[in-house]
């Protein structure tokens, strides 16, 4: 029998040294060399010229988890209390009184988000091995149940109700500790059925009872025990964010919080924010343009097509395959934005084989092909203008091209209309294969690029593969402005 694959290495040690703590803080002491503080205003001008930390740039990928009270019908999508009470869309209503007494409610689904198979170490383990470099947790979902410990969302809490735990904490912990991946989370401002809403959405959002005394006062708890790096927000309930004192509260982030130097947030801040206002920009569920944008944004997409949250109806077909994922994530990144892919675990907490199977095959391609992802920059051209499905990145400092080729040209040869190759210095690669190809030129611009002759075992990756371009006859720059 031949030897399994190993499992990837955590990149840090479930363990710290002691000395660490301890130079870290001393250090921490010292003034920064040269840096005096910008202090950022309680407005949209001045929040915006905040420029995005560059570590969020670099790492191109993180991990959505979508979990909650809505994980245990998980019937559906975790819209499940709204479908069902809310806009009383049938199949809910059947699910409902088909299965459950005349009077169950949603909070009596609280005491079954028990959670007793939640490893967040094994969950973190999970994390690395995707590569993914960030997470982002849904602290609390628009049904308003916290994932954590909060004074301000009495008995409708992971501590108070369910598996009695900080699941948030506990996974703030496993990451920080054993990992290299930064730490985030979702956050949503407005919940379906809180009647302090329902009071402030009557008063047409001239009164601030519901963020004054949950929205605002969760977020600062938020940030104050768990430091995030990243703040997802979201769920405007098309308030606008004047009513949620947006400005207000990243103002505080910016300039006082104890991340205000490494946190990065995002653009749902309140109605008419989104892909104007904040952070990055994510503009839509699964928004993937297609092209460079000038500011820098986020595909937030979902491995099952239907549904962030776990839904035990779901089917083979409507999960995205390996494949799909990888090409998403090349897409994404050729086009200047990050990958936020999303997973929904159990309510006993488990993250399901499946989607474990996918984080793990994303894992290996990017074992291989990383190099044409981390701490990259888009190109000059985003995709090729002869061969569909073939898209680029670069590295300017190494004056390195990548081109991501999602189908093995039957012909042995892919032809690239972009690069402008110099005959005696441009050299190609197959990443993972590190041989020097044979090119030719196509033209004035393009080549044509003779590929190895390998069945299938032989090929690094079985799927989307990757050319390393070196030294082309061009300036290759840096088009964001990130
Ligand atoms: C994290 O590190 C702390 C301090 O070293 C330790 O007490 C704790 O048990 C660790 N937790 C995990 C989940 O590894
Ligand atoms: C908005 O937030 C800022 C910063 O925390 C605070 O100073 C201000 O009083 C808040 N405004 C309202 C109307 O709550
Ligand atoms: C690829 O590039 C061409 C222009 O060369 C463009 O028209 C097209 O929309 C791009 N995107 C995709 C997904 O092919
Ligand atoms: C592929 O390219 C090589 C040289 O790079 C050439 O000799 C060969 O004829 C090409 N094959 C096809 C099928 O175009």
């Amino acid at each position: 029998m031949q030897q399994e694959p190993r499992v990837p290495v955590m990149s840090r040690a479930c363990y710290q040294q002691t000395w660490l703590p301890l130079v870290v803080a001393l250090l921490a002491l010292l003034p920064p060399p040269g840096v005096s503080r910008i202090t950022y205003e309680p407005s949209w001008e001045s929040l915006d010229s905040r420029p995005i930390p560059a570590w969020f740039d670099d790492v191109k990928f993180g991990i959505f988890i979508h979990w909650g009270v809505f994980s245990v019908p998980s019937f559906g999508s975790e819209w499940f209390w709204w479908y069902w009470q809310g806009s009383k869309s049938q199949a809910y209503v059947d699910f409902m009184s088909k299965n459950f007494p005349p009077h169950f409610q949603y909070a009596d689904f609280g005491p079954m988000f028990t959670a007793e198979f939640y490893d967040p170490k094994q969950w973190a383990e999970v994390l690395v091995a995707s590569g993914a470099k960030y997470v982002v947790l849904t602290s609390k979902h628009h049904e308003g149940y916290t994932l954590w410990g909060s004074k301000f969302s009495w008995n409708w809490n992971s501590v108070d109700v369910g598996s009695k735990r900080d699941l948030v904490g506990d996974l703030a912990e496993a990451i920080k500790n054993c990992t290299d991946l930064r730490f985030g989370l979702y956050h949503s401002l407005f919940e379906w059925f809180n009647p302090l809403f329902q009071i402030d959405k009557n008063n047409h959002f001239k009164t601030h009872y519901f963020p004054n005394t949950k929205s605002l006062p969760e977020l600062y708890e938020l940030v104050l025990k768990y430091k995030p790096e990243i703040l997802w927000s979201d769920g405007d309930g098309n308030a606008p964010d004047v009513y949620w004192n947006s400005t207000g509260f990243l103002s505080w982030l910016y300039n006082e919080s104890p991340v205000r130097d490494t946190v990065v947030t995002n653009d749902r801040w309140g109605s008419g924010c989104i892909c104007k206002h904040g952070g990055y920009y994510t503009c839509a569920d699964r928004y993937n343009p297609g092209h460079l944008l000038s500011h820098k944004w986020e595909n937030c997409m979902t491995i099952d097509r239907r549904s962030w949250g776990y839904r035990r109806n779901a089917l083979l077909s409507e999960l995205l395959t390996a494949p799909e994922l990888v090409e998403e994530l090349v897409e994404t990144v050729s086009c200047g934005g990050n990958l936020l892919m999303n997973i929904g675990p159990t309510s006993d907490g488990r993250i399901p084989v499946l989607f474990e199977e996918r984080l793990r095959q994303v894992g290996q391609w990017l074992k291989v092909n990383g190099e044409a992802i981390y701490s990259t920059n888009p190109w000059r051209a985003q995709n090729d203008s002869v061969t569909p499905g073939v898209w680029y990145t670069c590295k300017p400092k190494e004056q390195v091209v990548y081109a991501t080729f999602l189908k093995w040209p039957t012909s042995w040869n892919i032809t690239l209309g972009e690069p402008i190759a110099v005959i005696g210095k441009t050299q190609v690669q197959l990443v993972g294969y590190e041989r020097n190809l044979e090119w030719a030129h196509l033209g004035e611009k393009g080549m044509v690029v003779n590929l190895p002759t390998l069945n299938p075992t032989q090929m690094p990756v079985q799927w989307a593969w990757v050319l390393k371009i070196n030294y082309l006859n061009e300036h290759i720059h840096k088009h964001l402005g990130v």
